[in-house]
């Protein structure tokens, strides 16, 4: 981890030591963990992928914070703001805003795992907001959320339906972190993206302009920088669809012939035949239930649930629930 409340060189480095690499890529099926999309590039072709036609969740979450951020302030006025996965704290910006309406004092505290783009977030927000304290850090939230700066009248947020990454127990264990970081009577926003019909979602991750399947190749050349790897993109084509059941967008990069790949600092010789799938994300869609449910098992209580115009995504606003430390079990369905 590394502070940044003065300049350094932006690079962009993550926290694990190619384990989690290793678990995924020496068993089938075949999978890699969808944080390492996000080095320096990858980072600049999500970017690409929030202005895309077809990519609906940022330009509608933005416009959702920009109309329901006054009362978000008024019915918490936190005095910190602490953010998971910030980016560039580009829609963050209408919540500051709001909250420096309401209170005296404000301090943000972004996590993100590219330095890069804690860099943009400070820069542009100090210029714009004087009276702000900006303190981030860079670090892997799955790895190290102790990291998190939190304080008195806190408020977290996770935008961007960034949750939808992590399968239901994953994102249990990881909101239980952060509620144990929180008092009890703090606040937690979190940004969703709701099941809606299939071809809507499937476009939005088979944009015509092909940034999402850069952006799903892209991994491949992380891969290789952080493992010694040869990887060659071409051999591969991404593959995104959604999956009614599991109420999830599902990314992968198929073989297009056998390819056969040594990476050097894992040991490891891969022999995939053509046809062959790499998993790389899973994107779930949600309903209020099934916020709500993420939100009980990890210990909140959801308190408001906002919708967009468009019935597209949502952000519940929740609490720390009062009991004492531990989080209650799951209810029975
Ligand atoms: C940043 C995880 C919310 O799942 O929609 C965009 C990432 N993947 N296009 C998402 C992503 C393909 C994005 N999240």
């Amino acid at each position: 981890m590394r502070r940044i409340d003065s300049p350094a060189p932006a690079v962009a480095s993550h926290a694990a030591d190619g384990t989690d690499l290793y678990e995924g890529l020496s068993r089938r099926p075949l999978s890699i963990p969808s944080k390492y999309f996000y080095d320096d590039h990858g980072s600049a072709l999500f970017d690409a992928i929030c202005e895309l036609p077809e990519y609906y969740p940022t330009r509608t979450e933005q416009a959702l914070l920009d109309r329901v951020s006054p009362q978000i302030a008024q019915r918490t006025r936190a005095r910190h703001l602490a953010e998971l996965g910030a980016g560039t704290a580009r829609k963050t910006r209408y919540l500051i805003g709001a909250l420096l309406r309401e209170v005296e004092t404000l301090r943000y505290s972004p996590l993100d795992i590219s330095q890069y783009a804690l860099e943009q977030a400070a820069a542009s927000l100090s210029g714009d907001f004087p009276e702000l304290t900006i303190t981030g850090v860079r670090c892997d939230y799955t790895a190290d959320l102790d990291a998190l700066e939190t304080g008195p009248g806190c408020l977290a947020v996770f935008l961007g339906s960034s949750i939808g990454n992590f399968t239901h127990l994953a994102g249990v264990v990881l909101l239980r972190r952060l509620r144990n970081q929180l008092q009890e009577g703090d606040w937690f926003l979190l940004g969703v993206d709701l099941v809606k019909p299939a071809p809507i979602l499937e476009a939005a991750y088979n944009d015509s302009a092909g940034v999402t399947a850069a952006f799903n190749l892209n991994i491949l050349r992380v891969v290789n920088r952080e493992v010694g790897g040869n990887f060659d993109p071409g051999d591969f084509r991404h593959l995104a669809f959604y999956d009614r059941e599991t109420q999830q967008i599902e990314m992968h990069l198929v073989a297009r012939r056998d390819v056969r790949v040594h990476l050097q600092a894992l040991d490891l010789t891969l022999e995939i035949p053509s046809g062959e799938r790499i998993h790389t994300e899973i994107s779930r869609k949600f309903t209020r239930d099934s916020t709500a449910r993420l939100l009980t098992d990890a210990g909140f209580h959801l308190e408001e649930w906002f919708v967009s115009e468009n019935g597209y995504v949502a952000l519940a606003l929740a609490r720390v629930a009062a009991e004492g430390g531990t989080a209650r079990p799951a209810e029975p369905q």
